[in-house]
């Protein structure tokens, strides 16, 4: 599935309909995607209709990221094993990541599978402009989309609910099995406008 029902506070407007190299954000998702899985729900703010490829799927998302992979969820059929779960926000995630993600997750005893890289710089707590607190980065990592999922535990984590960023913490807060894949350094989350400048550059 594809998730593309956010507004872009960040950005300041709905980045997912904005282009890069000449594409919009969330066809260059739906499109990556439409490579390697065999059906594709995807997920847009509520009103929007959609014009890009064909997808099996459109269905209206919710007010956080959580929600919105909920309401995804619940379009795709039950008979469906493995779930791939990506964002209009990771345009330049590449078949490749997507490919290995679902590799790993395939093995068995996996419940899940996510693109993860190193963290490189000093990591601090702050509170306003005051530091709190520095976090030893040895053994962090940052987590980047897409990720896959067996879809009765992504199922499961939903059931239970609860607050997150995505859905790796959902799965993560069971218990459940994590495989990590390497990530790609070049799957800028395009959050700001100076973040789509920079993707901009890496597409030339
Ligand atoms: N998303 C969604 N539904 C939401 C919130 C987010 O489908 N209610 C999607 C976004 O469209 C995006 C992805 O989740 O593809 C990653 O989120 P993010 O970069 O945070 O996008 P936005 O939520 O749109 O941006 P912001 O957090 O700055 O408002
Ligand atoms: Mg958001």
């Amino acid at each position: 599935m594809v998730l593309a029902a956010g507004a872009g506070e960040r950005f300041g407007q709905r980045k997912q309909f904005l282009k890069l190299g000449g594409v919009r954000l969330v066809d260059h998702s739906v499109e990556t995607m439409s490579r390697v899985c065999a059906g594709l729900v995807l997920v847009l703010p509520s009103g929007s209709l959609w014009d890009g490829r064909s997808v099996d799927d459109v269905v209206e998302g919710g007010a956080t990221r959580i929600d919105s992979a909920s309401q995804g969820l619940a379009a795709v059929p039950p008979d469906v094993q493995l779930i791939l779960v990506h964002d209009a926000a990771h345009p330049l995630a590449p078949t490749s990541l997507m490919e290995s993600l679902i590799e790993a997750v395939r093995q068995e005893g996996v419940d899940a599978a996510l693109p993860v890289l190193p963290t490189r710089d000093t990591v601090m707590r702050v509170e306003g402009d005051r530091v709190v607190e520095t976090i030893p980065r040895r053994g962090l990592v940052t987590v980047q989309t897409p990720q896959a999922f067996r879809a009765n535990v992504l199922r499961r984590a939903h059931e239970r609910g609860g607050d997150a960023s995505d859905d790796s913490v959902l799965v993560q807060r069971m218990g459940a099995n994590i495989k990590l894949v390497a990530g790609d350094p070049r799957n800028i989350h395009i959050a700001t406008k100076e973040d789509l400048a920079m993707a901009e550059r890496l597409c030339r």
